[in-house]
């Protein structure tokens, strides 16, 4: 399973690629307000920082004008990833920027239907919101069960982005379904290495260690 950070703040980022555990990115409209960040100068950073893909959500709402903003943002840097909405508007220019070779993830995705249409205009990645649907009292894992089963059926290429993540447990349910990407906060990420019983182990050799009277170095 690929990890990317739901994050637009560089230091954050920095902390968890040294660690490894970053494959990409995803940004949308209020992670860049959250970041009091120049939306430009930010996603240029983060592309530089990490390789792998960086989403950038489109603004605008027509065809037209979702286009002439895809465009701009791809001169970025080559790892863009073009985030579109989950309209009929959004998914023909997944289908136009696909067809010309850039990528594309299909954002706020809430139904079954809704994934395999990105998934018939070649979506790179599609968005199904857990987190969102859970708020709501629908188990948005089961909406990930259900694309998973979809895409492994017609064998669609689209990759399963976990978005929307709440809980520790979303990014193991989501493993053990089979999404192919969980887009994680931070604060998350981080709070998956611990457990009390690692603590309470280090805790106790720490303790045997001092009592030994020995030294590794
Ligand atoms: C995904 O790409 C979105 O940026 C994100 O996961 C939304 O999460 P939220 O519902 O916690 O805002």
């Amino acid at each position: 399973m690929k990890f990317f950070v739901d994050t637009a703040e560089l230091n954050e980022i920095e902390e968890l690629y040294a660690l490894g555990l970053v494959d990409g990115v995803t940004t949308n409209p209020s992670l860049i307000l959250k970041s009091g960040q120049d939306l430009q100068t930010v996603m240029k950073a983060i592309c530089a920082l990490v390789p792998g893909p960086v989403s950038v959500e489109v603004k605008a709402t027509n065809y037209v004008d979702i286009m002439k903003e895809a465009l701009f943002l791809t001169g970025f840097a080559p790892n863009i990833c073009i985030k579109l909405p989950m309209t009929l508007d959004g998914l023909k220019a997944c289908k136009t920027l696909t067809d010309a070779g850039h990528q594309t993830n299909v954002t706020l995705c809430f139904s079954a239907n809704q994934a395999l249409l990105a998934a018939k205009a070649g979506a790179t990645f599609v968005s199904p919101f857990i987190g969102r649907l859970d708020d709501l009292a629908i188990d948005g894992m089961t909406l990930i069960g259900e694309i998973r089963t979809i895409f492994d059926n017609y064998d669609f290429k689209t990759q399963i982005l976990a978005a929307s993540i709440r809980t520790v447990n979303h990014v193991k349910d989501a493993a053990l379904i089979g999404a192919d990407v969980a887009t994680i906060p931070p604060k998350i990420l981080k709070t998956l290495v611990t457990h009390p019983l690692t603590d309470k182990g280090l805790e106790i050799f720490n303790a045997d260690w001092a009592k030994s009277g020995q030294k590794i170095l």
